[in-house]
């Protein structure tokens, strides 16, 4: 049997392991060092999962050596933001975290395939591959397909259209300069722009850009959850089923779209290897400068640390 390892069982790890058993993905370690937490949660969700006709899945553990076997690992560790807060004010305190899990991970699962979705993802993606020192192939990052979801969601709810019949994608990084592409989003095949104005979308753009901020203004207390956790299974999905799913996500760069030395969100074809391919397609002119800000932002941040 496949297993899949959550590192962090907090909102975000624990929505994960479920939505993982709950897809039959395999087994799924749920590791957290909070004593009780991995434990209490896996035992909930493993009663939860009876209920709907699925045995037992999910082992709670406070110790990461149980990490072993796995093919893929979901590292959710680490501090969300609160209100006023940015994802890279939580660099300093993650990054310690990160190196720490990393480390092990090399340690304990050195075959396996890394999805980060620890904040900020585009620079810890890279701090892992570093402290792992695993083929670029293996290290991924979680964020596209959240950011996404939120484009998509907006654009759903401003033209009253189901979100079943729109496909976007949102590239960059995962902070205020991520990139939705409008250009290249349609309703069941129908231009986008053909059903929008010009300024409506700027406003759901800038509404996307904000979009975690404006769940964590909410909640006050965390981050979101439950899509971030489900972007990261699909993408575990995809490559546990070797389904060569197209997803943006933070992958690194050597030359693609003319960036090199860092990770950014691009659109990747996952197979059972990880990162099979980053697709190249013409971006509008705008969406290329875009692009490049963003990941000018993300070498600039990963050139002024210490690793
Ligand atoms: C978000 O955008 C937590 O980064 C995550 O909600």
């Amino acid at each position: 049997m496949n297993k899949i390892s959550i590192i962090g069982a907090g909102h975000v790890g624990g929505h994960t392991a479920f939505f993982c058993a709950q897809k039959e993905l395999g087994s799924v370690a749920l590791i957290d060092i909070k004593e009780g937490l991995a434990k209490g949660k896996a035992l909930d969700q493993n009663q939860a999962l009876g209920l709907l006709g699925i045995n037992p899945l999910i082992y709670g553990s406070e110790d990461i050596a149980d990490i072993q076997g796995s093919r893929v690992i979901i590292v959710t560790c680490g501090i969300a933001r609160k209100p006023g807060m940015t994802r890279e004010e939580l660099l300093k305190i993650n990054l310690s975290i990160i190196k720490d899990v990393s480390q092990k991970i090399k340690v304990h699962a050195p075959e396996s395939i890394v999805i980060m979705v620890t904040n900020p993802v585009d620079i810890l993606s890279y701090a892992c591959m570093r402290y792992t020192n695993f083929p670029k192939n293996r290290v991924l990052g979680q964020a596209g397909i959240l950011d996404s979801s939120r484009f998509l969601y907006n654009l759903s709810k401003e033209l009253n259209l189901s979100s079943a019949d729109i496909n976007t994608m949102v590239l960059g990084g995962h902070g205020d300069t991520m990139v939705p592409i409008p250009e290249h989003t349609t309703v069941s095949g129908v231009p986008l722009l053909q059903l929008i104005s010009e300024d409506v979308l700027d406003v759901l753009i800038e509404k996307t850009r904000k979009g975690g901020a404006e769940i964590v203004a909410h909640l006050k207390e965390t981050s979101a959850y439950y899509a971030p956790a489900l972007s990261a299974v699909l993408m575990a999905e995809s490559i546990i089923k070797d389904k060569n799913r197209l997803f943006p996500c933070s992958v690194f760069v050597e030359g693609e779209y003319g960036l090199n030395g860092a990770f950014i969100g691009l659109p990747v074809l996952l197979d059972k290897y990880g990162v099979k391919e980053i697709i190249k397609f013409e971006l509008p002119s705008k969406r290329e400068e875009e692009l490049k800000r963003s990941f000018e932002f993300y070498i600039n941040k990963i050139n002024s640390i210490n690793f």
